[in-house]
C-alpha cells in the first residue's frame, strides 16, 4: 500500500502538479523512423513530437513529468535533459523490460506525491488541460478519462458512462454494430495517486484492459471527461502524415508559420533551399537543411532534416527520415516510408506502400 501523503481527501490540485508521460513503446509501426528515433522525437514541423506535449502541460500549471522510457531513452534524455529549459523537471525512469500502460505506472510511483495527469506519449490533442483539472475537482472521484466521440469506435476502447459522467463498463475493441457508445478512451488521464495501489508491481499491466475495469469493479468512482477537440493518435505513417495535413488546413494550432513560395500550405525549415524550378507543395512539410533540386517535385510529404533530392526527382505521399538522398529522377510513391541515410539511387522508381530502412541503431 502507498502512505497516507497520497491519500486522495490530503492532497489539493492547487499544488505541486506532475504528468506521467509514456513513451516506452518501440513504435514498431512507424518503423524504420523509429529504428534510430523514439516515437517520442519523431519531429512535427521540426520539433520532436514530445516537446509539445511537454509544453502544454507547463503551460496547465503541471511542475514535473516523469518520463515513464524503455526504447532509446538515451535519444530523449539528451535532448530534453532536466526540462530546464523548458521550464519544467523531467524525470526519467527506463524499464528493463516494457511494464505495459499501467505497470509503467506503478514503476513510477515513488515519485508520485499527488494527483497526476497521465499522457500516452503518441496523442495529438487540443484537449484544455486546466479544464480537466476543473472538472476533476468538480466531481472529487478518484479519476477521470478524456474521452471523445468517433465515427467508428471499433478499432478503440469503448467508455460508457452515465448521465453525470460516472464511468459504468469499458469495452475494449467491440466488434463493429456491437459497440455501447461511440466515446472512446483518448489517452489522457488525470489519476490520484491511490489509483497506482491497484496495480502490481514488477508486472506488466494494461490500465485500459486491466487496472480501470478492475477499479471499477471494486466500486471506485471514475468519471468520463468527453470533448468535441482535435484529437488524433499519431502511431502509424498515415496518421503521421495525417498530422501535418490538419495543422497546415487548420484544424489544429500549434503555432507553425506557413511558408509562402511554395505551394500552400506547406511548410519549410531553417537552412532548407529550393531550386527555382522545384514544386514543393501543397501539404510538404521539409525540415532544416533540406535541399530540393531542380524541376524536383515534393507533395504531400514529410521530409526530416538533411536531406536531398536530386534534380527531376518526385515525392509524393512519402515520409523521409533524416539524411536522405533521393538521387537524379528517381520517385518515391505514396504510403512510402524511407528510413535514415537511405540513398535512392538515381532513376529508381520505389513503388508504393515500400519501407526501406538504412542504417539501425540498437536500443541504448
Ligand atoms: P507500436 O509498436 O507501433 O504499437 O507502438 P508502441 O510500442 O508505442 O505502442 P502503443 O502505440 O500502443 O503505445 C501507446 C503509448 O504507450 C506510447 O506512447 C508508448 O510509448 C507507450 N507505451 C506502450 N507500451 C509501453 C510500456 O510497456 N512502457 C512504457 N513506459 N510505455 C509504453
Amino acid at each position: 500500500m502507498t502512505g497516507p501523503a497520497r491519500n486522495h481527501s490530503d492532497v489539493c490540485l492547487g499544488g505541486f502538479l506532475q504528468a506521467v508521460i509514456l513513451v516506452g513503446g518501440e513504435g514498431t509501426r512507424l518503423r524504420p523512423l523509429t529504428y534510430v528515433t523514439p516515437k517520442p522525437m519523431v519531429p512535427l514541423f521540426g520539433v520532436p513530437f514530445l516537446e509539445r506535449t511537454l509544453l502544454r502541460l507547463k503551460e496547465a500549471g503541471v511542475d514535473e513529468v516523469i518520463l515513464a522510457a524503455g526504447y532509446l531513452p538515451g535519444a530523449i534524455r539528451d535532448h530534453f535533459g532536466d526540462g530546464s529549459a523548458l521550464g519544467l523537471k523531467l524525470t526519467y525512469v527506463v524499464e528493463e523490460t516494457p511494464l505495459g500502460t499501467a505497470g509503467a505506472l506503478r514503476n513510477v510511483a515513488e515519485h508520485i506525491t499527488g494527483p497526476f495527469f497521465v499522457l500516452n506519449g503518441d496523442v495529438l490533442t487540443s484537449l484544455d488541460l486546466r479544464q480537466m483539472i476543473e472538472f476533476h475537482r468538480a466531481k472529487g472521484g478518484l479519476g477521470v478519462l478524456h474521452l471523445i466521440r468517433v465515427d467508428d469506435p471499433s478499432p478503440f476502447g469503448c467508455v460508457a458512462h452515465d448521465a453525470d459522467g460516472r464511468i459504468t463498463h469499458f469495452v475494449e475493441k467491440p466488434p463493429p454494430g456491437t459497440e455501447p457508445t461511440n466515446e472512446i478512451n483518448a489517452g489522457t488521464y488525470l489519476l490520484e495517486a491511490s489509483v497506482l495501489d491497484a496495480i502490481e508491481p514488477g508486472k506488466n499491466v494494461s490500465i485500459e484492459r486491466e487496472t480501470f475495469p478492475k477499479l471499477l469493479a471494486s466500486g471506485a468512482p471514475l468519471y468520463a471527461y468527453t470533448t468535441d477537440d482535435y484529437w488524433l493518435d499519431v502511431g502509424r505513417p498515415e496518421q503521421y502524415v495525417q498530422a501535418h495535413r490538419d495543422v497546415l488546413a487548420g484544424k489544429l494550432e500549434i503555432g507553425v508559420t506557413k511558408t509562402s513560395g511554395v505551394i500552400a500550405p506547406s511548410f519549410v525549415g531553417e537552412g532548407t533551399m529550393i531550386a527555382p524550378s522545384a514544386v514543393v507543395g501543397p501539404y510538404a512539410v521539409l525540415g532544416a537543411r533540406v535541399r530540393i533540386e531542380d524541376n524536383a517535385i515534393v507533395r504531400n510529404s514529410i521530409v526530416w532534416d538533411d536531406v536531398v533530392v536530386g534534380t527531376g526527382a518526385l515525392v509524393e505521399g512519402a515520409i523521409l527520415a533524416s539524411r536522405v538522398h533521393v538521387g537524379e529522377r528517381a520517385s518515391i510513391a505514396t504510403g512510402c516510408v524511407i528510413g535514415h541515410d537511405v540513398e535512392v539511387e538515381p532513376g529508381v522508381s520505389v513503388p508504393p506502400d515500400t519501407r526501406l530502412n538504412g542504417t539501425q541503431a540498437a536500443p541504448t
